[in-house]
């Protein structure tokens, strides 16, 4: 039997990356197979490819350049590791998708929605994440956070104006499909944050067994 596919999205420091070590945590002790990964990302090549992305140490990148990147890493990774995890019966648990490309690509930097639209058709045919928890917070507060955390990659020395957009975008996407969506209100400590992703994680391994 296929394996769930739940991808984790928002922007910075809303506590992605804490939570789906914890969700992780969670499948394991139900007894599943967990693949944890992250985009762009998680195989060698897409990997190389996110060096690109977020190195401060290059010139500034043409939007579409941007795009392209994130959907070749997307292509290498979605066909070597995650489809071959899912088949294999495994929940696969990414960090960041294809959302990430519509919320930052389309919605901050204002590249046509139809464009990639046409790069998800071609690259994932009709793949989608099972679920998606979107940790959804006010820009000031997820910088600051990830300022915390230590040097800020090329993305993350984007303007409150830029995240603003992004956030708006990932809420539009929830808003029109509440099957997919998981919104967590990620302005609270990390207990409460974690209480609402275990609720919503304790209901799907309810429905999938
Ligand atoms: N609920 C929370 N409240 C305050 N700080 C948090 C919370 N969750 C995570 N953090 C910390 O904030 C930083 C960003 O969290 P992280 O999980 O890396 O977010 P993301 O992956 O979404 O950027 C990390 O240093 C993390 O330890
Ligand atoms: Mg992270």
């Amino acid at each position: 039997m296929r394996g769930l596919f739940i991808t984790f999205e928002g922007i910075e420091g809303g506590g992605k990356t804490t939570q789906i070590n914890n969700v992780a945590k969670q499948l394991h002790l139900a007894g599943k197979q967990v693949l944890l990964t992250r985009e762009p990302g998680g195989t060698l090549i897409s990997e190389a490819i996110r060096q690109i992305l977020l190195s401060k140490d290059l010139p500034p990148m043409q939007q579409d350049t941007e795009l392209l990147l994130m959907f070749a890493a997307r292509a290498e990774h979605l066909h070597t590791k995650i489809l071959p995890a899912l088949k294999a019966g495994a929940w696969v648990l990414c960090d960041r998708f294809t959302d990430a490309s519509y919320a930052y690509q389309g919605g901050g930097r204002g590249i046509a929605i139809e464009r990639i639209e046409a790069l998800e058709a071609w690259v994932q045919g009709d793949c989608r994440p099972d679920y998606t928890f979107l940790f959804d917070l006010e820009p000031k507060i997820g910088l600051s956070r990830a300022e915390k955390r230590g040097e800020m990659d090329r993305f993350e020395e984007e303007t409150i104006n830029f995240f603003n957009r992004v956030r708006a975008k990932y809420l539009e996407m929830a808003q029109h499909d509440v099957n997919r969506y998981r919104i967590v209100d990620a302005q609270y400590e990390r207990p409460q944050v974690q209480q609402q992703v275990n609720q919503f994680l304790n209901k799907i391994i309810e429905q999938h067994g």
